[in-house]
C-alpha cells in the first residue's frame, strides 16, 4: 500500500528483486548477457505486452533514424523492445532511482547501450532538450503524475515540429465512489485519473494538434481480470522462487486494478497527439 511512503511503496514497486530472481529461476545468473526477448516475460509493465508496442511503432512509423522519448519507463521493457526491434534510438526517463538502476542493468546485459540512455529524474521538471524527439511515448506512467497540464507542455516543448505523443493511461468513465478513490490513491498511486474530455483538453491547451482518442477499456478489463486469475494460479510457483509476502504485494495491486476495471468507473485510453 502507499501509505506515506509515495509511489515506491505500492505494490507494483516493491520486491524489485522479482527480476533478478525470475531469471535465475531460468538459469541466468546476476551478471550473464541476455536476449532481449528472454526479458519480455517480465519487463514489461503495461497491458498486453509487446504487442502493444509493435502497434506503436506501427502507428508513429518509427523508424532505425527515429529519437525517441519515453516517458516513465521502468525497468526499460518499453525502451528495449523499440531499439531492440525498430533500431531507434530511446532516452528512458524514470523517476525511481532503483528501478533506473536495474533498468539501466538490464540494458548494458542486453549489449542496447547505444541505443537506449537511460535517464533518472521527474518527468515534470527534467530538462528535457527543446524540438529533440521525432515521438514521446508513454504507457501507464502519467496517471502517476499529478500536475498532467504541465507535464505536456514539458513533451510539447521536446518535440520537433511535427512530431507525435503517443500514451495508454487511465480515464475515469464516470465519478469515483470513496472506495474506488482509496483504492487509486493508496494502492495504485493513480493521481491524476480525469474524464477523456479533460485529457484531450490539456492535450490542445499544451498545444498539440489533430489528437485521436481509442478507446481501451473493454481489451483492459479483460486483460486485468486475466492477469489476477493467472496470478493467483500461479501462487504457489511463485512464492517457491520469490516470498510469500512478494505474491501478497503484487496481488494487491493486481486485485485493486482489477476491481477498479471491473466495476466500470475505471476505463483506458490510447491517444494520439501533434506538435504543430
Ligand atoms: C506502470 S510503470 C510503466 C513502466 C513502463 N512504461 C512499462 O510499460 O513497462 C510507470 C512508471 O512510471 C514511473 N513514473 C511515475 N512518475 C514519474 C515521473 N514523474 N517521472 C518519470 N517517471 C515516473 C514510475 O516510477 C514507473 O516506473
Amino acid at each position: 500500500m502507499c501509505d506515506d511512503g509515495g509511489i515506491e511503496s505500492i505494490g507494483l514497486y516493491t520486491n524489485l528483486d522479482r527480476v533478478a530472481r525470475g531469471l535465475a529461476s531460468l538459469g541466468i545468473a546476476s551478471s550473464d548477457p541476455i536476449a532481449p526477448e528472454q526479458l519480455f516475460p517480465f519487463d514489461q509493465w503495461h497491458y498486453h505486452g509487446t504487442a502493444a508496442l509493435a502497434e506503436a511503432a506501427r502507428s508513429l512509423a518509427l523508424g532505425a533514424q527515429s529519437r525517441v522519448l519515453e516517458i516513465g519507463s521502468g525497468i526499460g521493457g518499453p525502451a528495449r523492445y523499440l531499439a531492440h526491434t525498430v533500431g531507434c534510438h530511446v532516452c528512458a526517463l524514470e523517476l525511481q532511482p532503483k528501478v533506473h538502476d536495474i533498468a539501466r542493468d538490464l540494458t548494458h546485459r542486453c549489449g542496447l547501450d547505444e541505443r537506449v540512455t537511460h535517464l533518472c529524474g521527474d518527468a515534470l521538471s527534467y530538462p528535457l532538450p527543446p524540438a529533440e524527439y521525432d515521438a514521446v511515448v508513454s504507457w501507464l506512467a502519467v496517471l502517476h503524475i499529478p500536475d498532467r497540464p504541465r507535464l505536456l507542455r514539458q513533451i510539447a516543448g521536446s518535440l520537433r515540429p511535427g512530431g507525435a505523443f503517443f500514451v495508454e493511461d487511465f480515464v475515469a468513465q464516470r465519478a469515483f465512489g470513496e472506495p474506488e478513490q482509496r483504492d487509486l490513491r493508496e494502492i495504485v498511486y493513480a493521481v491524476s485519473v480525469t474524464r477523456v474530455e479533460e485529457y484531450t483538453a490539456d492535450l490542445h491547451a499544451a498545444g498539440f494538434v489533430r489528437v485521436a482518442a481509442t478507446d481501451m477499456t473493454e481489451e483492459w478489463t479483460a486483460f486485468v481480470t486475466q492477469r489476477l486469475t493467472a496470478w493467483r494460479a500461479n501462487r504457489e510457483t511463485y512464492t517457491r522462487d520469490h516470498t510469500e509476502a512478494a505474491y501478497a504485494a503484487q496481488e494487491t495491486f493486481y486485485a485493486a486494478v482489477a476491481r477498479l476495471f471491473e466495476g466500470g468507473s475505471l476505463g483506458g485510453v490510447r491517444l494520439v497527439a501533434y506538435a504543430p
